[in-house]
């Protein structure tokens, strides 16, 4: 029985190891380099960046990371409802704009939440993000269409569906009204509406509408959620350059946490994506896999199985054999801002393996033509670095405050020129 007992524990010891969050145990380890070709050859101009590495690097993340997306319905098939002009006390025009992700008006949709400030010259750059909670989360504006379809615990959520209680549960995450005061205009997407976020949420999400003929599950190198997630982004900077009101050379995507990842794939995939911002998003997002500090590769998978390509979970045991790292990531990005935001408390996330992904990006945008990520060492709390990759490391928990839009907004202010 003791013995038993004692199989039974290990063996979930086994299943879970502890993440380390001690930094004298990070490891030693090698990064793959950026600016060298699959075939050895070292990168050294903006061309062979553009022309063969950028494209080599973003495959090994479609294939063994994120997995690839689909191919987006040849016409965007939308329909704005709910304009008002008088959003918020005359701050705002509100619109909510269906779109239909398979291009089909019986298929799966997702609504984007817009408010745009009135006070204004010419067309709004825009905040484009995901939310966990719903639209309706954002702000407590009644006029907020609730989110429809699955949706985990939270504030108001009833039998897995939201209900009125939620309405504004997430807006200091969002600071609508700063962001409009500051001239931006917010767009919000439930994340729900691409992929529903639990391990037998594939059903439900937009996935299977895009199988082809004959197949049953995701392939190894097919998306999960995240690159649901980024693609729906992508359908709605396809609305953008529709809208008038709206400056789609100017959208900013961000993120928190699982929805940083997203905003970062997104980011590196679609390079009409301006500016792009990480808010805490650690493992699989901005930290990089090979440190051993908070989480690893083989939790996340474990935790979160329908994430990630089915080929990422063969580096579960050995982060090392990974093509990429996420430094390499950011590197897509580049030349274009991106700002990686950390919170002290929140080991999980590896706030310092987040910092040295963002400097290991560095070289390319240099190589790029920009000033790179100017800060030799970590930075201590409170102390934004503002250069074409910037960061900071906040005060306090995982999550998304008042400090880190306030920085958000200069870093927007001092790079999202208008062109
Ligand atoms: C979990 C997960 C993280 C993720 C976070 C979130 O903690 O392990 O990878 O970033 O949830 O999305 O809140």
């Amino acid at each position: 029985m003791a013995l038993r007992f004692f199989l039974l524990i290990s063996s979930i010891l086994a299943q879970q190891p502890q993440a380390n969050t001690d930094e004298s145990k990070a490891g030693v380890y090698t990064l793959p380099d950026p600016l060298v070709l699959a075939g050895g050859m070292p990168v050294r101009d903006a061309q062979t960046w553009q022309r063969q590495r950028r494209a080599e690097i973003l495959r090994l993340f479609e294939t063994q990371v994120y997995g690839r997306c689909a191919t987006p319905p040849p016409r965007l098939e939308y329909e704005v409802t709910g304009t008002d002009r008088k959003a918020l006390n005359g701050l705002a025009t509100r619109k909510e704009v269906t779109v239909w992700l398979t291009g089909k008006r019986l298929g799966p949709k997702m609504r984007v939440l817009f408010y745009i400030p009135n006070e204004r010259k010419g067309a709004a750059p825009v905040m484009l993000g995901m939310n966990f909670n719903g639209n309706h989360a954002i702000h407590a504006d009644h006029a907020i269409s609730i989110a429809q379809g699955w949706m985990r615990a939270g504030k108001g959520v009833v039998n897995n569906r939201a209900t009125e209680e939620g309405r504004g549960s997430e807006a200091s995450r969002w600071q609508v009204d700063m962001v409009l005061r500051r001239g931006y205009a917010v767009a919000s997407i439930y994340y729900g509406d691409a992929f529903p976020d639990h391990k037998d949420g594939l059903a439900e999400s937009i996935l299977p509408h895009f199988y082809k003929p004959g197949q049953t599950a995701p392939g190894p190198e097919d998306w999960g959620a995240i690159g649901a997630w980024a693609w729906a982004l992508s359908r709605a900077q396809d609305y953008i350059e529709k809208d008038r009101d709206l400056d789609a050379r100017r959208v900013a995507v961000w993120g928190h946490s699982r929805l940083g990842k997203t905003a970062l794939w997104a980011g590196a995939r679609d390079e009409r994506f301006a500016l792009v911002i990480s808010n805490n998003s650690g493992e699989g997002g901005a930290a990089l896999a090979r440190r051993n500090f908070g989480e690893t590769v083989e939790r996340i998978n474990t935790s979160f199985p329908h994430w990630f390509c089915a080929n990422f979970k063969r580096y579960n045991t050995d982060v090392n054999a990974l093509p990429v790292d996420q430094h390499m990531l950011l590197a897509l990005i580049a030349p274009r801002p991106l700002y990686v935001a950390s919170a002290q408390e929140d080991l999980w996330a590896d706030p310092r393996g987040e910092f040295l992904s963002a400097k290991a990006a560095d070289p390319v945008y240099r190589l790029l033509g920009t000033d790179g990520l100017a800060a030799a060492e970590w930075p201590g709390v409170h102390d934004p670095v503002r250069s074409t990759i910037g960061y900071h490391l906040r005060a306090g928990k995982h999550d998304v405050t008042a400090y880190d839009w306030e920085q958000f907004l200069a870093f927007a202010d001092k790079h999202l020129r208008k062109r």
